[in-house]
């Protein structure tokens, strides 16, 4: 099965001038098993050019875990990850950054004792010539990104140490992060659920313009108004499995909910 699979998906290659049809991402019949617990079981789907897909299920259906496969930090048992219609193997994080991806996780990894600015560059420092820090720069752009597109409230000043920030507040900073280093791909985990109303527009708003300039994202949610509202198709698992697939003017928000808790 594998093999075929292999076969038929090299077959459409992009062309040379770059003009395909060949998904972004493709994952094929991804496996993972935690000691007996078999927490990822054949999952296949793929992530188009300028779409945002909702990865949907409940909890514990394996969609972190998945996150986790595409930005080179999980490593599956089996199974098959294509970027651009080629197979590529992640080793680690580092990996799926080179490629474009962008994550968002959940449990949000940033620097308490460094400030908001250092934190979104973190990794990527502009240096000068000399290999000074252009702080000011840094700051300025820190700034400008947090002005506009993750206006939250109460980060005012790039120079707030992230410390002293709420838990929305660090996710904001992470989102602010990803979003200033434009990716092909952002894949974000759960980024609302701990943003305020405003934020999560403009977090809406921003992955709209990503969209309509050719970049995509996989939005995981728990909130499938949010999903449907802002996403063009949906992927719904259950206990490691892909379960459903749509795309927003095949399905409702009823058809997902019962999709999501029936599993
Ligand atoms: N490192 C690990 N070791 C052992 N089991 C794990 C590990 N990571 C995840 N699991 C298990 O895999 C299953 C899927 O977890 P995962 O975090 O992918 O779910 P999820 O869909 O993201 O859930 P939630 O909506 O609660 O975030 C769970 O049963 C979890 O306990
Ligand atoms: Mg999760």
């Amino acid at each position: 099965m594998g093999m075929e699979q292999l076969e038929t998906t090299s077959a459409k290659q992009p062309e040379p001038n770059g003009n395909t049809n060949v998904p972004l991402l493709e994952l094929h019949d991804i496996s993972k098993q935690y000691g007996l617990n078999k927490v990822l079981n054949n999952v296949s789907f793929h992530v188009n050019r300028s779409e945002i897909l909702a990865l949907l299920g409940d909890n514990g259906a394996g969609k972190s875990t998945i996150v986790k496969t595409i930005s080179g930090v999980v490593r599956p048992d089996s199974g098959m990850l294509l970027w651009d219609g080629k197979a590529v193997t992640l080793h680690a994080h580092t990996d799926a950054a080179e490629l474009g991806i962008e994550t968002i996780y959940q449990d949000t990894a940033l620097v308490d004792s460094m400030t908001i600015a250092r934190n979104i560059f973190m990794g990527r420092e502009l240096v000068g010539p000399l290999g000074f820090l252009r702080m000011k720069e840094m700051r300025e752009i820190a700034s400008h990104v947090l002005k506009t597109i993750v206006a939250i409230e109460g980060i005012d000043s790039p120079d707030k140490l992230v410390g002293s920030l709420s838990g929305g507040q660090k996710q904001a900073v992470a989102i602010a992060r990803a979003v200033h280093f434009k990716r092909t791909l952002l894949v974000l985990d759960e980024p609302t659920s701990a943003l305020a109303v405003r934020a999560t527009e403009a977090l809406f708003e921003y992955l709209r313009a990503l969209r309509t300039q050719g970049l995509s994202s996989v939005l995981v949610t728990h909130n499938l108004y949010d999903a449907y509202r802002i996403c063009d198709r949906f992927v719904v698992m259950a206990r490691g499995e892909v379960v459903f697939q749509a795309t927003q003017k095949e399905t409702s928000v009823e058809e997902l909910t019962e999709h999501v808790s029936r599993g």
